[in-house]
């Protein structure tokens, strides 16, 4: 059950009144008002619609008053008022706003959101106010009322407004905030654009005075035929009798809830028709209690590692895998709907892969849900990224917030198999302890599936070593390897390397690969060109041969992406081009060498569909 948010956000808030709220599954399947669309916004570099000229927050004063969140209109010609949302430009939401307007293309820092909106709040039910992502610190207010702070560009977060509703207009006012901070998480130096703004959905989502506010149907852990979970009710009505159904498997049960709200159970699972990526089997699943009722859509599978084999449905498996970005290159900016969404696993699919990467944080949990439906294994991350500042309290905290969200948002999603707790954090002792509490918070929540992070290796002549003490918390050996492009010369000199892996654990490369420029045609020596980067990727398949522990692999990357720090005026300008498509969606070389060897993958690990028992 997950309580950290609550705790985290009221720390952040400590005098005031939180309105913060503990997440919602499923959210989305509720009643929902969306708040999505245009927005008024305001940009303010120096935060000037916060902190008085004395560096005094506004909504800390005595009068609480004077912020740009009181969406004060000029009554008076002689008042002074230096803001008007209503005669301000709009950005969309969901949206960042770099790609919306060319001066904020790099802008970070602050820009002020409004919107109004017009309600009749019924009596009987009760009201959140709920942000699917908002990049990076959020400060919410509703008519004027400050609801609280929200920390992590990647993760969902909700206020319960009920008390604060008005009958007719209303208006929410964000302080959204995307300045880079060593403290915070992600830190301040990342390979990929710093996206600020509300970047996913917004509603304002009308449930029951109780409700069902949790659940986790899913198998137990290593046993297929037994079905696992809880649902946890939130509300004045707490103990209540709770009808799980399951039509299509035959499975009805009835539950009572305890004073808390809370009830677990098991479930026999005989007519289980199991997900996989050739059979991505979704069930209706229907929670019912006296005063409310969800649906949703959940496939069973199991999940473990065997020595080292991976083990899906009991069966070893290959995870023919791509890393990705949570951006649609053709904006170029964060995935503004279903059909960004669709496109990037799509593009998967055409590789013949059945796993993905989602990197770095994060993405959308409707690119979680696709991937169930397409028949996709999901590797989800949190952005505990390179150098954090490991030995800073606030900043676990942070991590581990981010860390229950993600577990908590996506746990009945059967696609994602592994949590990752982080990518190419340098050896320390701090990162160690920062690393094993997280590993050990990811296995608390959900011992349902495999714990692992994108480590590091070092060489020694030509052996490249994987000994990171980290692999002994996780269940994966999982690192990161630029053979052929950061180091070991040019792809075809790479194949004098060999990998030594300390650990009988199975192995995932979670990264390979080299960048090109799209159309750039030359000998496999030249770099930047589409020939070296197809020399690269088929050199790199006989080096990884030498790992006989090696289960699935995420070349870097599906598509170029955009970052700050590549600079170079021809080759990059602003783009990391190690995708295996181009910005314009054009295809590489290297896209038809690593879809023939997953092909080939394909055939060597096959598994017919399993039969319905
Ligand atoms: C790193 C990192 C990626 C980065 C990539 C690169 O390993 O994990 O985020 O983009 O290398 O350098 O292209």
């Amino acid at each position: 059950m997950y309580k950290t948010s609550i705790f985290y956000t009221l720390l952040l808030f400590s005098g005031f009144r939180s309105y913060a709220q503990e997440p919602v599954q499923n959210i989305a399947s509720r009643t929902n008002l969306s708040l999505n669309g245009k927005w008024n916004y305001m940009i303010d570099p120096y935060e000037s619609g916060y902190y008085d000229y004395r560096r005094v927050p506004f909504d800390q004063s005595k009068t609480q008053e004077g912020g740009f969140y009181d969406n004060k209109q000029q009554t008076d010609k002689s008042e002074l008022l230096e803001y008007d949302f209503d005669h301000s430009p709009t950005l969309n939401v969901p949206g960042d706003w770099n790609s919306q307007v060319e001066k904020l293309s790099l802008y970070e820092g602050s820009v002020w959101y409004k919107k109004s909106f017009t309600i009749t709040p019924k009596k009987d039910k009760q009201y959140l106010l709920y942000f699917a992502a908002v990049s990076y610190e959020a400060h919410v207010y509703l008519n004027g009322k400050k609801l609280g702070i929200h920390q992590g560009g990647f993760t969902p977060f909700q206020f319960d407004v009920t008390a604060l509703l008005k009958e007719g207009e209303n208006f929410v006012v964000l302080k959204v905030d995307n300045t880079r901070k060593k403290e915070a998480i992600p830190t301040i130096a990342t390979d990929w654009w710093n996206y600020g703004g509300i970047t996913r959905d917004v509603y304002l989502t009308e449930l029951p005075k109780t409700f069902i506010r949790d659940y986790k149907v899913q198998l137990a852990k290593g046993n297929a035929a037994q079905i696992e979970g809880y649902v946890q009710l939130k509300g004045d009505n707490k103990k209540q009798k709770v009808m799980l159904k399951i039509p299509e498997a035959g499975i009805v049960l009835a539950v009572n809830t305890d004073t808390a709200g809370f009830a677990a159970f098991t479930i026999p699972a005989k007519k289980i028709s199991y997900w996989s990526p050739e059979n991505p089997k979704l069930y209706t699943v229907q929670i019912s209690s006296a005063t409310d009722a969800v649906t949703d859509k959940i496939g069973f599978r199991t999940i473990e590692t065997r020595g080292k084999d991976i083990l899906l449905n009991g069966k070893s498996v290959f995870l023919r895998g791509i890393s990705m970005h949570d951006e649609n290159p053709l904006i170029p900016g964060r995935p503004r709907g279903t059909g960004d969404l669709k496109m990037l696993l799509s593009w998967a699919k055409e590789l013949n892969c059945n796993f993905v990467r989602l990197a770095h944080y994060p993405h959308n949990e409707e690119m979680v849900r696709l991937a169930d439906e397409m028949g996709l294994l999901v590797w989800a991350e949190i952005p505990v990224y390179w150098t954090i500042d490991w030995e800073n309290a606030d900043t676990y905290r942070n991590a581990e917030h981010q860390l229950t969200d993600l577990i908590s948002r996506d746990k009945n999603r059967a696609g994602v198999i592994i949590w990752s707790v982080g990518n190419e954090t340098p050896l320390s002792d701090p990162r160690l302890k920062f690393m094993s509490n997280l590993a050990s918070k990811a296995r608390k929540l959900d011992d349902t599936r495999l714990i692992s992070a994108a480590l590091e290796l070092h060489r020694e002549g030509n052996n490249v070593i994987v000994d990171d003490v980290l692999s002994e918390k996780l269940d994966l050996v999982s690192f990161n390897e630029y053979a052929g492009w950061y180091w070991g010369g040019t792809p075809k000199e790479i194949t004098k390397y060999s990998f030594k892996v300390k650990y009988q654990k199975p192995v995932i490369i979670t990264e390979f690969g080299g960048d090109a420029l799209a159309g750039f045609h030359a000998d496999e020596d030249t770099r930047w060109s589409e020939e070296y980067q197809e020399a690269l990727y088929k050199n790199q398949f006989k080096i990884q041969e030498s790992i006989d522990g090696l289960r699935g692999m995420t070349p870097w990357i599906l598509v170029d992406f955009k970052s700050p720090r590549r600079t170079h005026p021809i080759y990059q300008n602003f783009w990391n081009r190690k995708g295996l498509i181009s910005d314009t969606g054009k295809k590489k070389k290297a896209f038809f060498t690593l879809k023939t060897r997953y092909d080939q993958l394909e055939k060597q690990y096959a598994h017919p569909v399993q039969p319905k028992k």
